[in-house]
């Protein structure tokens, strides 16, 4: 009994049924994006990763979200509002509709609210950066402390956290990586203790001071939507002809970025986090139909990347999400150098010469409550 956090929080479910009397509040949560090193790319019902990833949540891009709630007697169904910077969200709003409809199961109570949910993402304006994973944090996030401040539950740091990585999974799985600060690590890994395909763990304890102020220049090469969506993506990946090499070297992958996150080995992260990238866009091209996000200034940038670490023997690497831009990671000691590199270099390849300094950041912040 109660060997899984479904069965746990199903179990704690049958007591947030009834809340203690009428109520009403506010909550609200910024959460920042996260940027994975080894890829989660393929999954199974519900939202479980085929294979363990890790990554490093953001500082700049976050998405804002406040709840105002109050309790409708004798409601029943879900009751929401949802505007994205101050207009009523049509397609974003309906996702997460469905989704608070499928953690009705876990938050009973959301069954008797009013809800409006307000939202502003902070990332500069269609720059094709994803926002599910700042977003379903955020929302997380914020429903804990809802159910928080009504029924008095959730008072550890832990314990909160772990609901709200469990849920925030529901709505995206790589969500579930941003309710923590730094570098956090999701699936189930005989590396790592704990470590579970249903929520992330943080990872803080164990970096290397070389990794713990990473820098992320985000090379913005094409904004707006991406012709093939991570959803598609995912399930691309049943019955594609190298899943099963995938994930077990994705398992293998794992275990070596742990130790040189542990270890600082410079060097060997380079070649880690670009062969994950790489062979995350080898899926997506060998798939059927097979299909291509990179775009020709993607593979300029690659290439130019790569030859400024072999002539300066400075650590830069790259890595990509789902998507044509550039993730050009380097620490902060080099940051001089690598921003005259890229202002000279790089900026031409990008669109209006767009790009993001980011880098690794503390974690959400709750707003009020
Ligand atoms: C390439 O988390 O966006 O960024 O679970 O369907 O919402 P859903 O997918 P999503 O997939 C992210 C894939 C990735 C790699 C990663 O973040 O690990």
């Amino acid at each position: 009994m109660n060997n899984t956090l479904e069965d746990k929080y199903l179990h704690d479910s049958g007591s947030l049924a009834k809340p203690p009397g009428d109520f009403s509040g506010q909550v609200g949560w910024e959460c920042p994006s996260n940027v994975a090193l080894i890829k989660y790319w393929g999954k199974r019902p519900v939202q479980l990763p085929m294979n363990p990833s890790v990554s490093f949540t953001l500082r700049e891009a976050k998405t804002k979200i406040t709840v105002d709630f109050r309790s409708m007697p004798g409601h029943n169904g879900i009751s929401l509002k949802f505007y994205f910077d101050g207009r009523p969200a049509g397609s974003f709003g309906e996702r997460v509709r469905n989704y608070l409809q499928q953690a009705l199961r876990y938050l009973p109570f959301l069954d008797r609210a009013d809800l409006v949910i307000n939202t502003n993402n902070t990332f500069p304006h269609s720059t094709g950066i994803a926002s599910s994973a700042s977003s379903f944090g955020a929302l997380a996030l914020s429903l804990c402390s809802m159910e928080k401040m009504i029924f008095g539950t959730l008072q550890s740091p832990g314990a909160f956290l772990e609901k709200a990585s469990f849920l925030s999974r529901l709505g995206s799985g790589s969500a579930c990586r941003s309710v923590y600060g730094g570098f956090s690590l999701w699936g189930r890994t005989d590396a790592r203790e704990p470590s579970t395909d249903e929520a992330a763990v943080p990872l803080n304890t164990a970096i290397h001071p070389s990794f713990s102020d990473l820098c992320d220049t985000i090379l913005i090469i094409r904004s707006g939507a991406k012709e093939v969506s991570s959803h598609e993506g995912h399930r691309l990946m049943e019955g594609h002809p190298y899943a099963a090499a995938r994930f077990s070297q994705a398992q293998a992958n794992l275990k070596e970025m742990l130790g040189i996150l542990g270890n600082g080995d410079e060097n060997a992260f380079a070649v880690l986090a670009e062969e994950e990238a790489l062979t995350l866009h080898a899926m997506m091209i060998t798939s059927r139909p097979g299909y291509l996000l990179m775009k020709p200034n993607t593979l300029r940038a690659i290439d130019r990347i790569r030859h400024f670490r072999s002539d300066t023997g400075l650590p830069v690497c790259f890595t990509l999400d789902a998507g044509p831009n550039v993730h050009l990671l380097y620490p902060a000691r080099v940051a001089p150098q690598v921003r005259s590199f890229v202002e000279s270099n790089l900026s031409v390849l990008c669109e209006d010469a767009r790009m993001i300094h980011d880098g690794v950041g503390n974690g959400p912040v709750m707003l009020n409550g």
